[in-house]
C-alpha cells in the first residue's frame, strides 16, 4: 500500500524529493502497483509541444490494481455501496470479489460484441454500480470509456459520440432524481438515428415500464450477462495507452475531449486519494460527484478502489425526500469521509439548522470540498455543522485536465485556512506568472496559476486535436501548463484560488478576485450565494456587478445593499465597492452546479441580444427573470 504523509516534516521531505528527484520519487510510488512489465523511462516531456509520457513502455491494467488485488486481499470487503434515490429502496453492496466477477462478465459481453482494445465506448448512466462496472469493464479490455453525464441532452450525446466515434453506448431505461423520473433510453433514442457509428446500445433495465427496443441495435444488459463468462484476463496496456476521454467545456468552442492515459493516471489518482484524505483501512468514502465528471472518475471510482477503500454511490439528490438526506446517508452507511461541492454546502446551509435534527454524523472524520472556490462563510458552516468542529476540511483544487488533485491540504497534517487550497501536493510545481508570463517570485503575490513541471495524472491531449491542446494550455505562457485560474500566494506560501482568470476584474487598476468579493458578500447573514462579474465602466475601466441570492426576501432592499457594500469595503477595500447589486431568486447554473458567469457578464453588460447556448442550464427561465429584475437595480 502507498505510504502516506503523516506530518508536516513528512510533507516537506516528500515535496523536496519530488522536486529534486521526480523520477525517483514517482517510480517508488509506482512500485506499489502491479505491472506486467516495468517502464523504460519514468518520464519524457516537452511542454513546448505538450508531449508528456510517464512510465512509457510499462505494461499494466488498472483493473488488476483496483479489483484483482483486493479480490485476493479483502474479498468480502465492500467495494461499492449503492444508495438509491428513495430511502425506502434497499441499498446494494458489492464486495471486491463480486465486483471482480461482474466486471469480468461485462468485459466478456463487450468482447462478444466486437469491442477491442482502443475502441471507444460511451456510457450514459446515472450513479449506479453498473456505471462503475461498465467503466471498469472497458478498462479491463483496453477500450476507452467516454462517460456522458446522464443529464446531458441528446444533442450533447450526438456531439460527443461523433467526436470520439464510439461504437457502443450503454444506458438504462430510466433514472430517478428526487420526484423526477427521466427516460434515459428515449434521450439516447433521439441521438442514435444521427450517430450511425453506434453498433449496439446496451440497456440496463431498472423500471417496470415496457420500453421499446429499437433499431436492431438495442440489447438488454441482463440478457447479455446471463451466459457471460466470469473470468476475463486483463488486457496488458502500455502505460501511455488511453484509459478514458472526458468532455469538458472551455471558454471557447465545443467541449473538448480530454484524454487520460492508463499508467500515470492510475498512480496519481491513487496517490492523491490516499494522501489528501489521509486514508485509513476502514474508511467509507462518499464523494457526491457523479461519475459523469472527473471527480466521479478519479475519486468515486478509481482513486478509492485503487486503495481498497469502500466507495459510496448515491443516485439521489441532497433534498429528497427532505433536506436531511445527506446526513441520513452518512449515518446509515457510517461514512467517514464526505467529499462534496460548495454549491451543495451552500444550498443546504440555506435551509437552516433544523436539517440536522436527530442526525448523528459522528462517523465523519474528514470533509472535502471541490469544484469551485469555497467561500469562508460556507467553509465555517461546513466545519461547524457537518464536521462538528473536529473534521479537517480539505479544499482540493484541480481540474478535469489535471486528472487528480494538485493543490490541497493533507487531512490531519496541513494547517487549514478557510478558503485556501493551501499547499501543492508532492510532485506539483505551481508557479504564478503575470500577464507577460514573468514569474511572481516570493510570497504575498497574485497571478495566473501555471504548473511548470509534469505530474503523472495530467491529460495527454485533446482527442484528435493535439493542436488545440497545445493552444489552450501551453501557448498562453510558453513552456508552462496554464490552468486558467487566478491564484494568490500568501505570506506563508499558502495558495488561494481566486477563480477563473477571465473572472478577475480590474477596477480602477486594482485587480479584484471575484472569489474574494463573493466571500465578503456571502458573509452577510441573509445571503446564501452570490456571483460577481465585471462590466464596462467609463471611468474605472471595469466595475463590479453583484447578483445575490437571499435566504429570506429582504424587507428593505436598499438597506441590504448598503450592508453588502459596507461588508466589501471593510473586508477588501473601498476600491472594491460594487456599482450594482441585484437580488435574484437563483443563479444560472449548469447541471454540475457551476455558476454560468458568462451569462451574468452579458446581462451585466446589457449585451443580451445573443446569449448563446443556454441549454446546459438547470433552469433556463431564471435568465429572463434576472434580465427583468435588472430594471430595478
Ligand atoms: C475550479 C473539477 C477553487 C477551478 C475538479 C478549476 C476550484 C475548475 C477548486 C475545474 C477549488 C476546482 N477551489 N476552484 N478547490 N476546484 N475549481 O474541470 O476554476 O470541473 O479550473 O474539475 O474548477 O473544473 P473541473
Amino acid at each position: 500500500m502507498i505510504e502516506t504523509i503523516q506530518s508536516m516534516s513528512d510533507y516537506h521531505t516528500a515535496y523536496q524529493r519530488s522536486i529534486d528527484k521526480p523520477e525517483e520519487f514517482w517510480s517508488e510510488i509506482a512500485e506499489n502497483f502491479s505491472w506486467y512489465r516495468k517502464w523504460n523511462d519514468v518520464l519524457k516531456w516537452d511542454f513546448s509541444t505538450a508531449e508528456v509520457k510517464w512510465f512509457d513502455g510499462a505494461l499494466c491494467n488498472i483493473t488488476s490494481n483496483c479489483i484483482d488485488r483486493f479480490a485476493l486481499l479483502t474479498p468480502h470487503k465492500s467495494a461499492i455501496i449503492w444508495e438509491a434515490n428513495s430511502p425506502q429502496q434497499q441499498s446494494k453492496r458489492y464486495s471486491f470479489k463480486e465486483l471482480q466477477i461482474e466486471v469480468a462478465k461485462f468485459a466478456n459481453v463487450l468482447k462478444s460484441l466486437g469491442v477491442k482494445k482502443g475502441d471507444r465506448v460511451a456510457i450514459y448512466l446515472p450513479m449506479l454500480i453498473e456505471g462503475a462496472i461498465a467503466m471498469l469493464a472497458c478498462a479491463r479490455i483496453g477500450a476507452v470509456h467516454i462517460v456522458i453525464f446522464a443529464g446531458f441532452s441528446s444533442e450533447s450525446i450526438i456531439d460527443r459520440v461523433n467526436d470520439c466515434d464510439a461504437k457502443v453506448i450503454i444506458t438504462a431505461d430510466s433514472m430517478v432524481r428526487g420526484e423526477k423520473k427521466i427516460s434515459l433510453k428515449e434521450i439516447v433514442d433521439e441521438a442514435i438515428g444521427q450517430v450511425p457509428q453506434i453498433e449496439y446500445c446496451i440497456v440496463l433495465k431498472r423500471g417496470e415500464d415496457n420500453i421499446e427496443m429499437k433499431h436492431g441495435k438495442d440489447l438488454w444488459w441482463h440478457d447479455l450477462m446471463l451466459h457471460a463468462d466470469s473470468i476475463c484476463e486483463p488486457e496488458q496496456m502500455n502505460a501511455e495507452d488511453p484509459l478514458f476521454i472526458l468532455y469538458t467545456s472551455g471558454s471557447t468552442g465545443k467541449p473538448k475531449g480530454v484524454l487520460h492515459t492508463v499508467g500515470g493516471y492510475m498512480v496519481y489518482a491513487a496517490y492523491t486519494f490516499a494522501n489528501v484524505f489521509n486514508i485509513q483501512k476502514d474508511d467509507i468514502f462518499w464523494c457526491t460527484a457523479d461519475i459523469g465528471w472527473i471527480t466521479g472518475h478519479s475519486y468515486s471510482l478509481y482513486g478509492s478502489l485503487l486503495n481498497g477503500t469502500t466507495t459510496v454511490f448515491f443516485e439521489g439528490v441532497p433534498t429528497y425526500p427532505d433536506h436531511g438526506r445527506f446526513w441520513d446517508v452518512i449515518d446509515k452507511h457510517k461514512i467517514s469521509i464526505l467529499y462534496t461541492a460548495p454549491t451543495a454546502i451552500r444550498a443546504l446551509e440555506s435551509f437552516g439548522d433544523s436539517i440536522f435534527k436527530d442526525k448523528n454524523l459522528s462517523s465523519l472524520r474528514v470533509l472535502g470540498s471541490v469544484g469551485e472556490p469555497i467561500n469562508e462563510e460556507a467553509w465555517h458552516w461546513y466545519h461547524k455543522n457537518v464536521g462538528k468542529g473536529n473534521c479537517p476540511i480539505v479544499d482540493t483544487w484541480w481540474q478535469t485536465e489535471t486528472g487528480g488533485i494538485l493543490i490541497s491540504p493533507i487531512a490531519n497534517v496541513t494547517n487549514l485556512i478557510p478558503a485556501f487550497a493551501t499547499l501543492p501536493l508532492p510532485g506539483v510545481q505551481p508557479i504564478l506568472v503575470n500577464e507577460k508570463g514573468e514569474e511572481m517570485i516570493g510570497n504575498n503575490v497574485e497571478g495566473n496559476l501555471c504548473i511548470k513541471f509534469p505530474w503523472p495524472g495530467m491529460a495527454r491531449t485533446i482527442y484528435k486535436n493535439h493542436g488545440r491542446f497545445v493552444e489552450t494550455y501551453f501557448s498562453m505562457f510558453p513552456r508552462l501548463y496554464f490552468t486558467g485560474d487566478g491564484c494568490k500566494r500568501n505570506e506563508d506560501g499558502f495558495y488561494r484560488i481566486t477563480g477563473r482568470v477571465d473572472d478577475v476584474i480590474n477596477v480602477s487598476g486594482h485587480r479584484i478576485g471575484t472569489g474574494e468579493v463573493e466571500d465578503a458578500v456571502g458573509s452577510h447573514p441573509n445571503i446564501v450565494e452570490c456571483a460577481v462579474v465585471g462590466f464596462h465602466h467609463e471611468i474605472k475601466g471595469q466595475a463590479l456587478y453583484i447578483f445575490a441570492v437571499c435566504i429570506d426576501a429582504p424587507m428593505q432592499v436598499a438597506a441590504l445593499k448598503k450592508e453588502v457594500e459596507t461588508l466589501i469595503t471593510t473586508k477588501i477595500g473601498i476600491f472594491a465597492r460594487p456599482d450594482k447589486i441585484q437580488i435574484v431568486k437563483n443563479l444560472p447554473k449548469t447541471r454540475s452546479g457551476k455558476i454560468v458567469r458568462r451569462l451574468l457578464r452579458k446581462i451585466a453588460e446589457d449585451d443580451i441580444s445573443n446569449l448563446g447556448d443556454i441549454s446546459t442550464l438547470v433552469d433556463a427561465d431564471i435568465i429572463s427573470e434576472i434580465i427583468a429584475g435588472k430594471m430595478s437595480v
